[in-house]
């Protein structure tokens, strides 16, 4: 006996118009595919292959079904023979269990939550009232009923508990629902609400093609702009691409994948004709994300962004990738636009025009380091063969790698000898560091100058990343907090202008190069919002520490009573405020603040 899900999956990852294909000669009809029957005689083609849904038909004898029952019909199999056939052309490996039914997995009960919240989702997007606005918005982003039902898009009402209600209705386990974060809990109310409240649904489904988690979007509200499903039993970000159930075989047949940013990005370029888009769930691309995807296709073209932040995810999504053997093509898309604005505002020629622009990764980094004119002193040559070096340790095709090394020996002018014993140090390198350090290994001393340095550099790496982060930032720190003069004037001309991604004429060349590196460093920040707390807490603890230094200072130098007392006062409110922002620091910072590391146990 095949499992249920295991079948499922095979049904999910099968190709349908590969393996009939491979007995009717199909010509591509738009979106289907079309022969003559093969299973009556005609002249004219009635027989369709729907590749989006899986199925084929014949409007001439009837003859429909799924890939199993096309191949059941036309090769005389039964069921588990056709599944077999199915699994060896999809790469699933079929494994018969004695016994093992679908009450056996441990997780059913979550997967039968998801599926109702689900349709539950789809329910009130289709529903003539309830969906109306939601429906109106998709519309005005180019996305119909069409897309909506390809994507099985959803929504979720503006209302407190009527998903609650209507899963404890179907005898749902509300500790489920807690657990998928289809409910959250909060201390105000003794009963849990929706997690997802007036917005619009993406379901996201894992390699079998069930769903496992949902990203919801905002329509015009305030608030987080997507909130997305915790990780959960069934679901791990890291291991899923958003579209990827649908897409693939798209990617399969156009033998490389579209990789963009967003849920939108992914939806509009399918309804735009470009069914071979996928997104990472969140910044990160993980190793598993990469690998998952070369499952698929040995190429990938990369639509991120082309601000700073975007170039450093396209870099970093592109090393991934190449680890994984997938050869990254970097996409250029004009200042401000990401995939979905541009087809809909340039249309899909545009695209498809930028796509035929694409340049390997590697090229790419050329380019912007020539820009940057890297290759004009000796000095700064070296400084670029460490910036390609990446890449090129990256690629583990051994002819992609030795195609790298020779053309950045040829724009470096460094030799390619030199330049593979450099691979060779570092992959020794990384090779002997990493199983030496013990786990446990207590963090490195940093002195507090350092620590200090890389909160005020953390942050502003944070902004450069974001407008939202500038305005979050101008709330809770003063330039007059940073302690380095160079970073306090780059938080300033942030200040100024948050969308600056490029030092500015007026800046010091100090300064502005110390802005390049921040703009241009390849760490790509995976949690920004952990990043921007840490660091806004610790620049802010050590300014309050550094004023309550001088204050004391001037309590000791003051001649005047009132005076005196005026700086007590003030004192003590500001050991209040360092008291309540870190604790810890309080604690073990009575006598001399400054020369402590704060957020560090007590030793
Ligand atoms: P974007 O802000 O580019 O969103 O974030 P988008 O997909 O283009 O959506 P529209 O066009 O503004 O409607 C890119 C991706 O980052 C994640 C989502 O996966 C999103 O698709 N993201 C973004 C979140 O998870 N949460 C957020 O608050 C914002
Ligand atoms: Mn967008």
């Amino acid at each position: 006996m095949i499992p249920e899900d295991v079948i499922a999956e095979i049904r999910a990852r099968a190709d349908i118009v590969e393996i009939v294909g491979e007995s009717v000669p199909l010509k591509k009809a738009g979106r289907e595919f079309k022969a003559n029957c093969p299973f009556h005689e005609e002249r004219t083609p009635s027989f369709y292959v729907v590749p989006d849904k899986g199925f084929f038909k014949c409007f001439g004898c009837g003859r429909s079904g799924s890939v199993f029952d096309f191949v059941m019909e036309r090769h005389g199999m039964d069921f588990p023979e056709a599944v077999k056939h199915v699994a060896a052309r999809a790469g699933v490996e079929v494994r018969e269990t004695g016994g093992r039914r679908p009450e056996d997995d441990p997780h059913r009960a979550l997967r039968e939550m998801m599926a109702f919240a689900q349709s539950w989702f789809r329910g009130n997007l289709v529903d003539e009232e309830i969906g109306a606005t939601a429906r109106a918005y998709l519309e005005g982003r180019g996305i119909g009923a069409e897309t909506a039902e390809r994507f099985g898009l959803g929504w979720a009402p503006d209302e407190w508990r009527a998903f609650r209600e209507a899963a404890l209705k179907h005898d749902f386990e509300e500790d489920d629902m807690l657990l998928l974060g289809l409910l959250k809990e909060s201390e105000k109310s003794r009963e849990p609400y929706d997690g997802f409240r007036g917005r619009v649904i993406f379901p996201i489904e894992g390699t079998s093609g069930k769903v496992v988690a949902f990203g919801g979007r905002i329509l015009d509200a305030e608030g987080p702009k997507y909130i997305n499903s915790p990780e959960t039993p069934i679901y791990h970000k890291g291991r899923n691409l958003y579209g990827l159930s649908w897409a693939k075989n798209q990617i399969r047949r156009a033998e490389a994948a579209l990789v963009v940013e967003g849920y939108m990005d992914v939806v509009s370029l399918a309804a735009a004709g470009f069914e071979h888009a996928i997104a990472p769930l969140g910044t990160a691309f993980t190793a598993e994300q990469a690998q998952l995807l070369s499952r698929y296709c040995s190429r990938a073209y990369l639509l991120f962004d082309s601000d700073a932040a975007g170039l450093k995810a396209t870099f970093r999504v592109a090393d991934a990738l190449l680890q994984a053997g997938v050869r990254p093509s970097v996409v250029t898309l004009p200042d401000g636009e990401d995939p979905d604005t541009l087809v809909r505002s340039e249309g899909p020629d545009a695209l498809r025009a930028l796509l035929d622009d694409a340049v390997d990764v590697l090229e790419r980094k050329i380019q912007i380091l020539q820009e940057r004119e890297y290759f004009s002193s000796i000095e700064r040559k070296r400084a670029a063969v460490d910036r390609l070096l990446p890449t090129l340790r990256a690629a583990v095709d051994p002819t992609l790698r030795d195609l790298y090394v020779d053309r950045t020996a040829e724009v470096t002018g460094v030799r390619r000898e030199t330049l593979e014993a450099e691979l060779e140090r570092s992959r020794e390198r990384d090779g002997g560091s990493r199983g030496s350090v013990p786990p446990t290994a207590p963090p490195r001393a940093y002195s507090p100058g350092l620590r200090r340095m890389g909160a005020e550099r953390s942050l502003l790496k944070v902004l450069a990343r974001g407008v939202d982060w500038v305005e979050r930032a101008a709330e809770l720190v003063a330039p007059e907090d940073f302690d380095d003069p160079h970073y306090r004037a780059i938080f300033r001309a942030l200040l100024d202008d948050p969308e600056l991604r490029a030092p500015p004429a007026s800046m010091d060349r100090v300064t502005a190069k110390r802005f390049d590196e921040l703009l241009t460093d390849p760490d790509e920040l995976a949690h920004g919002l952990d990043i921007f707390t840490k660091s806004v807490t610790r620049i802010r603890v050590l300014a309050l520490s550094r004023r309550l230094q001088e204050v004391q200072r001037s309590i000791e130098a003051a001649q005047d009573e009132d005076e005196k007392l005026r700086l007590v006062r003030m004192k003590s409110a500001l050991a209040a405020e360092l008291r309540e922002l870190d604790p810890t620091y309080w604690a073990s910072a009575t006598r001399s603040p400054v020369e402590r590391t704060p957020n560090e146990p007590n030793r």
